[in-house]
């Protein structure tokens, strides 16, 4: 790895809890139904790709759309792809709409996600929302991740199904990072709330991150642990993103940040739609969490005996988790005899996750 691997070359702080449940299709028609929510689309204004990122490794595989507003981002049996935002930004809103590779996609990983690991290597911060391929027909899992500080050694998993096949059309994620929050949205519902507490300490993201999209290969562990592969038959694997959005308090990445410099900028995100969860919203990140999380770190009482600081247990999706953080039920795999760790040759400098 030379000084300046792509940022893949890091994913392996992710633990990989894995899967044993495949949700029927009819079950996803059903409960499509009830996470519509009459929310309008956020208010923000996309910015075109040269405004706000470069390529950041498989340039070749980076290709911007004719008009500028959007791009596409390949893996071929040469290399996968990715770009960065120009920018460091202290807090903000990073979104795009992103229309993910269909048919065969073991193996592929697409991940939309903040970070400085470049910048702060052993103290990173980094926010995650990681799409793990997977073999034709199956619907599309995701999780999302968070570290503070370095804090590679303590987890933050949570992995979902979704309610639409995101190869079809385009939906919109996001990840708002605020002062005293973090919320991941598919579409406007709103998925994972983080809210900031003493307790969390340097574990909630505090420096300046840049925005990542990358697609690579990580038939190591992205699609049942390992089992499928990539297969270059199917390549090029496309994921397609428009509709960019970029908001926030634009920071260099200094280690102390003047506590003043982002004051403006706080409040100002603070003050938009999408900072805001209102009760509609709040009901359908119930419902979505309710119906289609399938692993959660704060219902694995065997990984964390005492659940980390920001969690809250909630019943009714507690009475769905086995001490494993898993699903008591619509798994048909027989459960894996014994738990492994997931460490990519890749790995060698951080602490690994426990497992
Ligand atoms: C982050 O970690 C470093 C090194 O372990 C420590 O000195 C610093 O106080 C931590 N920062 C926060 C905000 O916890």
């Amino acid at each position: 790895m030379d000084r300046h691997p792509p940022p893949h070359s890091r994913r392996f702080s992710l633990y990989q809890p894995p899967s044993y449940f495949s949700l029927s299709l009819l079950s996803i028609f059903i409960f499509s139904c009830f996470l519509s929510t009459s929310d309008a689309a956020f208010d923000v204004t996309p910015i075109s790709f040269d405004e706000g990122y470069r390529p950041l490794f498989g340039d070749g595989n980076v290709v911007r759309s004719p008009a500028g507003d959007g791009v596409r981002i390949l893996l071929d049996r040469f290399t996968g792809s990715g770009f960065i935002s120009s920018d460091m930004y202290q807090h903000g809103f990073f979104s795009a709409k992103i229309k993910l590779p269909s048919d065969y996609t073991a193996g592929v990983v697409v991940a939309f996600y903040t970070s400085n690991g470049d910048v702060f290597e052993k103290t990173h911060d980094e926010l995650d929302i990681e799409f793990l391929g997977n073999i034709r027909g199956k619907p599309w899992r995701f999780q999302t991740n968070v570290y503070g500080n370095g804090s590679t050694s303590r987890g933050r998993e949570e992995r979902y199904t979704l309610w639409f096949d995101p190869t079809k059309e385009y939906h919109r994620y996001s990840i708002l990072w605020t002062a005293n929050k973090i919320i991941f949205y598919v579409d406007e519902v709103p998925i994972r709330e983080i809210v900031k507490s003493e307790a969390m300490g340097g574990d909630f993201p505090s420096k300046p991150m840049s925005l990542y999209a990358t697609i690579w290969d990580a038939s190591d562990w992205a699609t049942s642990g390992g089992r499928y592969k990539v297969n270059y038959k199917y390549a090029p694997f496309v994921a397609e993103f428009k509709d960019l959005v970029l908001e926030g308090c634009m920071a260099v990445p200094i280690r102390q940040l003047p506590a003043s410099g982002c004051h403006a900028k706080d409040a100002q995100l603070e003050a938009r739609d999408f900072a805001t969860i209102t009760s509609s919203q709040r009901r359908a990140m119930r419902r979505f969490r309710e119906r289609y999380m399938y692993y959660s770190y704060c219902y694995d009482t065997l990984r964390y005996p005492v659940p980390p600081p920001e969690c809250m247990i909630i019943p009714s999706e507690k009475a769905r988790f086995k001490d494993t953080g898993r699903l008591k039920f619509g798994g048909s795999h027989k459960r894996r005899s014994r738990r492994r760790e997931r460490i990519p040759a890749a790995s060698v400098s951080d602490n690994q996750a426990s497992m």
